[in-house]
């Protein structure tokens, strides 16, 4: 019996890293595409045909061929936005409410965690993580610890359980001092509109839903969302997100079998960034960060926050290959670098005490980074068609990466739009 395949494709650094695009770029080749974990503190930018799309909570795989895609039970879900979202796509002439399915195991965000999200982010005060403020953590915190509301309550005495959730956020709010809010309740009822406009949708048991597609023989794209950097346990701990952005989490979010996985594509950026708090051993302070951050565009597709930007770090990402398991390379924002005298990659840490260290420490905040130097490859790459036209310079950056990390680079994008994307042979 033919069985159907599931692959991966997820983050390795901070998030950001241009998963939206490659995505786009990929759906052609699967018959399903699939969020499992995030939510709308993701930001997935695509580009083609002059216009420019950010996805939250909807899979990137809406815009090629009218394929089903699925919100996964790991994904957290804020009805007001994820309808304003959708009726976006609609309006921009991308109706989605057929094939966009929501698994009835996904966790609603209240307009109480987004709240919360801000009272605890005030309460660690100059420990703040920088959160997108989008009530992420305090959803995934409600579901573990067995309070959380879901996709499937909306169908069974909601505005009973929704009033009991609501309670009991408030209690905590006030615990913490936090009693007045600015505009509650002209966003308590857009989030119960969002509600009302989420059962347009189809409801699903995603995990049925999705072993049956492979059954069926059809191939399944899993997006995931934020970068390995970010995983709950394996990023930076605490400055991450609430959820397992690593592969993994595409079986638990998805309810998908481990030996079903077949490639696990690892996105990283040709440099590194980062938005929000928290340790990042190769950031530049001085005006190549800032040249990067100019070139690259490197604003938050969300809150348009200013993202830190650095080299590329390969003990980080040799790291994330290793934990997710990682069997293909995809370099983005190339293009970025296209004009630079030098190109550095750190391959090396020197911990506090003076040892030099090529494993990811448990500590990274402090480490130094150790660099190796590339000679710039001064060519305006964003116009090729093949790999046959790069320049010497950069093989040598691609080709060191790639004996570095032990895995090959498949994809190699040279700037935003969905054309711009070199598949090697
Ligand atoms: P995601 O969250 O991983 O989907 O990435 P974002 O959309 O937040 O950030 C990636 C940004 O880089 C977006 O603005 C993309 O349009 C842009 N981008 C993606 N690939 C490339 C590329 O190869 N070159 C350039 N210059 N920009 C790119
Ligand atoms: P995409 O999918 C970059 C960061 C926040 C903050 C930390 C925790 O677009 O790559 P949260 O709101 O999740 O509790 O914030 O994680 N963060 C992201 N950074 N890209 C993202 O998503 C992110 N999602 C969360 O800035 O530091
Ligand atoms: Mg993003």
């Amino acid at each position: 019996m033919k069985t159907g395949k599931v692959d991966v494709l997820l983050g390795l650094q901070w998030g950001d890293e241009g998963k939206g695009k490659v995505v786009d770029v990929l759906t052609p080749r699967y018959d399903v595409v699939a969020r499992f974990q995030g939510g709308p503190n993701a930001g997935h930018t695509l580009e083609f045909e002059g216009q420019k799309y950010v996805l939250r909570s909807i899979p990137s795989g809406i815009f090629q061929g009218g394929k089903v895609n699925i919100i996964g039970n790991g994904v957290v879900l804020a009805p007001d936005l994820f309808m304003a979202e959708a009726k976006n796509l609609e309006k921009s002439g991308h109706p989605l409410m057929e094939r966009l399915h929501i698994s009835k195991k996904a966790h609603l965000i209240m307009p109480t965690h987004r709240i919360l999200d801000r009272a605890y982010e005030a309460a660690k005060g100059k420990d703040k993580v920088g959160t997108t403020g989008k009530g992420i953590g305090p959803t995934y915190t409600d579901k573990t610890s067995r309070n959380g509301l879901r996709v499937g309550d909306i169908l069974d005495n909601f505005g009973e359980k929704y009033r009991q959730h609501k309670e009991r956020h408030l209690q905590m709010l006030k615990a913490l001092g936090w009693t007045d809010f600015d505009g509650f309740e002209e966003t308590e009822k857009l989030w119960m509109e969002g509600i009302a406009y989420m059962k347009n949708f189809k409801f699903v048991d995603s995990e049925h839903e999705i072993n049956h597609i492979l059954r069926e023989g059809n191939d399944i794209l899993c997006e995931g969302a934020q970068g390995t950097m970010l995983d709950v346990d394996f990023g930076s701990y605490p400055f991450v997100t609430s959820s397992n952005t690593i592969c993994a989490g595409a079986c638990t979010g998805l309810g998908i079998g481990p030996n079903k996985i077949g490639n696990v594509y690892g996105i990283m950026k040709a440099y590194c960034t980062r938005v929000g708090a928290g340790p990042f051993p190769t950031e530049l302070f001085d005006e190549t960060g800032q040249r990067i951050r100019d070139l690259g565009h490197e604003y938050g597709a969300v809150t348009g926050r200013e993202r830190r930007c650095g080299w590329i770090d390969l003990i980080q990402l040799r790291y994330s290959v290793m934990v997710n398991g990682v069997t293909e390379l995809i370099m983005m924002k190339s293009d970025v670098l296209d004009d630079f005298d030098i190109v550095k990659a750190c391959v090396a840490y020197e911990l506090p005490d003076g040892t030099i260290t090529e494993d990811l420490p448990y500590e990274i905040d402090g480490v130094k980074p150790v660099y190796r130097e590339f000679k710039g490859w001064h060519t305006d790459m964003t116009k090729f068609t093949s790999e046959d036209q790069f320049p010497a310079e950069f093989n040598d950056y691609v080709r060191f990466l790639e004996d570095f990390l032990e895995t090959r680079i498949g994809i190699i994008s040279i700037g935003p739009d969905r054309d711009q994307t070199i598949i090697r042979k």
